[in-house]
């Protein structure tokens, strides 16, 4: 029901550095794979089957990534190699690719509402892809939450526990608990110190999002560190009406520091290479 999904990759990865400095963060591959991949593959696993890349200067690999590579595959047509790309050709098979440009780095908002005229009037996903989700007993986290949505019809964000002295890392949320591992958010702060902290849910970058978030965003004045935060713009949505927060099922790595991106190619060299 879904059909779009939005990929902000227009940041820095500046905690990437020297690695990001030509290279965009989200291409650095786990294992064998580019971060991004595991986000599309994500996506399209849950029915999202438009991409919309919100880019920014550097980021042509990207674009490079999920279209044919001509050389390439002449190159190796007929050997046995060709079998290194049957994941990545069912991915452009799949898949619709767009891409706009965000010119100045305002912020995850920002970036957001950049993609209002590739996304339209609908309800869409949204996938920060330095953000590794895996569940290997199911359905992967985005398949979850476009379920979830059927149901709910709002916005609707993937949140875990984490320790308190980790929630200034994140988005935070308080609210009422429906059923197990699902909240009615009443409120939301972003990267709060632990004493301001309303608990230890935190957002992770897996969102559905209703349409009406770009008005919102449009009067979102720049928040926690001169940004337009959609934390800000979500608390608007929940004071109106609904906002749902959702424990998922599955791994999360954070991809954007070093110790999860270690952590992750750890787990997905066990795990999933070659499996
Ligand atoms: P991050 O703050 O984690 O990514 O933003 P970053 O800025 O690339 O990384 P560091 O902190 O400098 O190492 C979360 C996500 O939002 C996107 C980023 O690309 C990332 O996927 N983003 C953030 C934008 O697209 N535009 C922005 O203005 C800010």
């Amino acid at each position: 029901m879904i059909d779009k999904c939005l990929f902000p990759v227009a940041g820095y990865g500046t905690r990437f550095l020297p690695a990001t400095k030509s290279m965009p963060k989200e291409m650095l591959p786990i294992v064998n794979k580019p971060l991004v991949q595991y986000g599309v593959e994500e996506a399209i696993n849950a029915g999202m089957t438009n991409i919309a890349f919100i880019t920014g200067r550097g980021k042509r690999a990207i674009a490079d990534h999920f279209d044919i590579s001509y050389e390439l595959e002449h190159q190796i047509k007929g050997t046995g190699k060709e079998e290194y790309l049957t994941e990545i050709r069912e991915v452009l098979d799949q898949g619709t690719f767009s891409f706009t440009r965000q010119r100045e780095m305002k912020g995850l908002g920002h970036a957001i509402l950049t993609g209002e005229t590739l996304i339209g009037d609908n309800a869409f996903g949204v996938v920060l892809s330095d953000d590794l989700c895996v569940n290997q007993d199911g359905d992967g986290v985005m398949a979850q939450m476009a379920e979830l949505y059927k149901q709910f019809r709002c916005s609707i964000v993937a949140i875990m526990e984490v320790p308190m002295e980790d929630v200034h890392k994140y988005g935070v949320i308080a609210g009422e608990s429906m059923k197990d591992g699902l909240y009615r958010v009443d409120d939301m702060v972003e990267k709060p110190n632990q004493e301001d902290a309303p608990s230890n849910l935190a957002i992770i970058g897996r969102y559905i999002l209703t349409p009406d978030i770009f008005d919102i965003l449009r009067e979102t004045p720049p928040g926690k560190g001169g940004e337009i935060q959609i934390t800000d713009a979500l608390l608007v949505q929940a004071k109106k009406g609904c906002v749902m927060a959702y424990k998922f099922e599955g791994k999360r790595f954070d991809c954007g520091s070093v110790d999860g991106f270690v952590e992750a190619t750890n787990y997905c060299y066990e795990n999933i290479y070659n499996k």
